[in-house]
């Protein structure tokens, strides 16, 4: 008779949906609360987009990262709790003296949980450290990396797909549908964690703009998971609507429009729903008092602990490949960024826009060439500017850079959309982040059975 249900315990899902709304609630009540003890503790900002100058808290992520942490500690035994039970409720000594074989506990997605536990941990501790000491690039970039570890080892442990399956144009030339990337899959997937954490702190210094992007990301990744639980609707059916005729196959495991999942995958999405749905809540909470005008920031704390929990998912739950495609706006923030972040253009400490305090409206910013620049900056940025990126200001007779917009997305926004005051801008950057995710969806339920084959 079957010992275990053909799906994991359902029940978790609910507490988890429990979970979310203490989270929630807890982060709407302590933010607040908290706010006056970070300012004692000196971890306050000036609003840069604001006429005011009263000190802000800074750095309340890490009472969202607590409360979201704390949380996801208290909810370990619950999609662990009645494993030995089965259907009658029998207890194991009952079925040992039956003669029946007790499955064993599942170790492996217990230390799933832990060591996704561990990088959130190092993460927020990273975030904490940079928002007090204001970390160097150069030291921030390799922390997540090695935050990653323990993730990468169950991966290993688990046997986990380090395959990629060739699109159709190029398999005449590699003459193979699947390639093995061996390590370079895992150098791939810790590099995940790095680019998850910073490319949400490289996005940020408008009211709201961090947790928005958290939020809007966790809650395409529930959208993505849930396609994987045994929904008794077929959801093959529209999808096919969205134009995936076939299902494909990665690395052994049916992806797209799977209604009825294998078993492990069923496990891997609960897991990462178990994880998502209580960031949700967090956030949620927590942007009620960082929406425009804000009461607080986020600090780096938050930027990295959201980060964290992506890649955490995204690796674990084997679908780091479609988080990548949740992050379109922070990969084209992160490629534009590269000339100021590797040094071919000036960074200054702060890249928000302009501030025009007499129209309360926000112009590009712009970053000044104190020494004449090189023939490369010059090209990127003349490409740049082509591209309508960035306007430059060019000397009236040499035609040399002076100065350009810097290159962030939400200067992007402002050069190609005009002035506008700061909570237009965080609309305009949560729609963009809203339509990124269409985007991915379509990209990678649409568009895959045109690049691949079933
Ligand atoms: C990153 C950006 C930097 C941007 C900053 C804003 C890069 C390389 N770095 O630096 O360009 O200016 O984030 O967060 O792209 N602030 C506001 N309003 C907000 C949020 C933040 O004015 O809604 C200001 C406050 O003064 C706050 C400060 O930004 O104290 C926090 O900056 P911090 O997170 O320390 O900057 P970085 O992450 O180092
Ligand atoms: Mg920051």
């Amino acid at each position: 008779r079957p010992f275990l249900s053909p799906v994991p315990p359902l029940p978790a899902l609910h507490s988890s949906l429990g979970f979310s709304i203490i989270a929630f609630l807890a982060a709407l009540y302590l933010v607040p609360a908290l706010g006056g003890i970070m300012v004692k503790a000196n971890l306050k900002g000036k609003d840069l987009l604001k006429t005011y100058d009263t000190p802000i808290p800074e750095s309340l992520g890490l009472v969202c990262a607590s409360i979201y942490i704390l949380l996801l500690i208290l909810f370990i035994p619950f999609p662990f709790s009645g494993w030995y039970n089965d259907h009658a409720g029998n207890q194991p000594t009952t079925k040992a003296a039956e003669g029946i074989s007790v499955p064993e506990f599942p170790h492996h997605l217990l230390s799933l949980y832990l060591s996704s536990l561990l990088s959130l941990l190092m993460a927020t501790m990273l975030g904490f450290l940079d928002d007090i000491f204001d970390i160097r690039w150069r030291h921030k970039l390799p922390i997540p990396i090695i935050a990653s570890i323990p993730l990468l080892m169950v991966y290993y442990a688990e046997q986990g797909n380090t395959h990629v399956v060739v699109p159709l144009p190029f398999r005449p030339l590699l003459r193979r549908t699947l390639v093995n990337l061996g390590p370079l899959y895992y150098l791939y997937m810790s590099l995940l964690s790095t680019f998850s954490t910073n490319s949400i702190n490289i996005l940020a210094g408008i009211n709201g703009s961090e947790v928005s992007q958290a939020l809007i990301i966790a809650l395409s990744v529930i959208l993505n998971d849930l396609l994987y639980l045994p929904w008794p609707v077929d959801f093959r059916i529209p999808l096919h609507l969205l134009g995936s005729q076939k299902e494909v196959e990665v690395g052994g495991v049916w992806a797209a429009g799977m209604a009825y999942g294998s078993r492990q995958l069923v496990e891997r999405h609960l897991f990462s729903l178990y994880f998502m749905l209580p960031l949700v809540g967090v956030c949620l909470g927590f942007m009620y008092h960082n929406w425009y005008p804000a009461r607080v920031f986020p600090g780096d704390t938050l930027c990295y602990v959201t980060g964290m929990a992506f890649a955490v998912v995204g690796i674990q739950a084997h679908f780091s490949k479609t988080l990548l495609l949740f992050f379109l706006p922070q990969i084209f923030n992160f490629v534009l960024s590269c000339p100021q972040l590797f040094g071919l253009v000036p960074c200054p400490r702060h890249r928000v826009p302009r501030f025009d305090r007499n129209a309360n409206l926000l112009h590009p910013s712009k970053a000044l060439f104190e020494r004449s620049p090189s023939h490369l900056s010059t090209l990127v940025l003349r490409g740049l500017s082509l591209l309508g990126l960035t306007e430059l200001t060019t000397h009236p007779s040499t035609g040399q850079v002076l100065e350009c917009t810097n290159l962030t997305i939400l200067n992007v926004f402002l050069v190609r959309l005009g002035p506008m005051n700061e909570k237009r801008l965080v609309q305009v950057l949560m729609g963009t982040q809203v339509a990124g995710s269409v985007t991915a969806f379509v990209v990678r339920y649409g568009l895959a059975g045109l690049v691949y084959d079933g």
